[in-house]
């Protein structure tokens, strides 16, 4: 996925020329994994560009550096208006937005306690991250042979850049054998999430989707559906999934601010229903909640 530049990144607290937004090889956390970072997405509305739930994912990243003992130097507001100075000032009429805080140049080696955090936002233009019609066709799943990361090796309610090691061997086995997506379950062999996307699994009626314990980031895409599914008196309960209740769903799909909502078309060659009418209708009012076009959760969509 090609990233197509925009005019200014905000580097700790100014707008520079996207070329010029550059940091020192000896950066501390390119070497070692310590940053934390968010993806959000900002919608085209009739009132402008509209971010979804700009402010949670703030405090995410704010949740993300308490674990790592990582000190930010700017609070959630600030981190708020950083994000709408560089979504107007990319003129685009929506957007993917990446804040990302890190240790940067001055101190090496594995004691963080020294170095001081480096915090950039940046925007650019960004379609659906499984493809345009996942909503719709769907996408196959692998179950992975990769295993989720145990939360006292690494925490996963931290949203951190050294983590993604495991998604990104997850994702590339997957692709490479033919599937578009990997699943990943944890040490206990119970599902945890999808390289980037938390899982909803609908059967007997209800929703299942498997918590932070299981090993899955406390998703907000993820909250979002489950107000959703709420709404439309659909049960949604967290708990724990096995890779058989995955191959029995009568339906499922899979939810990330970059996927949004995104049908499953098969787990490991066994077919689901796809789309099925749960997926079809949270997918349909997901469109529409973060286009502020549901006044309940207008609040949720923060113009810029
Ligand atoms: C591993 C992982 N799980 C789940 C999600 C979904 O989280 P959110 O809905 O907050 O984007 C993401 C995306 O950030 C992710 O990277």
């Amino acid at each position: 996925m090609p990233i197509t530049p925009t005019a200014k990144i905000w580097m700790n607290g100014e707008l520079v020329d996207w070329d010029a937004a550059q940091i020192h090889v000896l950066s501390h956390s390119l070497h070692y994994g310590m940053g934390v970072f968010e993806g959000i997405r900002c919608y085209e509305t009739p009132q402008g560009p509209g971010v979804f739930r700009l402010t949670d994912h703030m405090e995410r990243l704010h949740r993300s550096a308490k674990i790592l003992m990582m000190p930010l130097p700017w609070t959630v507001d600030e981190l708020v208006d950083a994000t709408k100075e560089v979504v107007r000032a990319s003129g685009l009429p929506g957007c993917y937005i990446r804040p990302i805080a890190y240790f940067g140049y001055g101190e090496m080696g594995l004691n963080t306690l020294p170095c001081s955090t480096d915090v950039a936002i940046a925007c650019w233009p960004w379609g659906a991250y499984l493809g345009d019609d996942a909503l719709t066709k769907g996408v196959r799943l692998k179950i992975s042979s990769w295993i989720r990361f145990d939360h006292n090796a690494l925490p996963p309610a931290a949203k951190t850049t050294g983590t993604y090691v495991n998604s990104s061997l997850a994702k590339v086995e997957a692709l490479n054998a033919g599937y578009d997506e990997a699943l990943l379950l944890n040490g206990a062999g119970l599902v945890a999430e999808c390289t980037g996307e938390n899982v909803f699994v609908a059967r007997r009626g209800r929703l299942v989707t498997p918590p932070l314990s299981a090993g899955a980031l406390e998703g907000i895409t993820q909250d979002t559906v489950a107000a959703i599914a709420k709404d439309m008196d659909i049960d949604v309960v967290e708990g724990d999934l096995t890779r058989s209740d995955l191959y029995l769903a009568d339906e499922m799909f899979v939810v990330g601010t970059a996927a949004e909502v995104s049908a499953v078309k098969s787990v490991d060659d066994r077919e689901l229903r796809c789309p099925g009418p749960i997926t079809t209708a949270i997918g349909d009012e997901y469109g529409r909640v973060v286009r502020g076009q549901v006044d309940r959760y207008k609040d949720w969509v923060e113009h810029v």
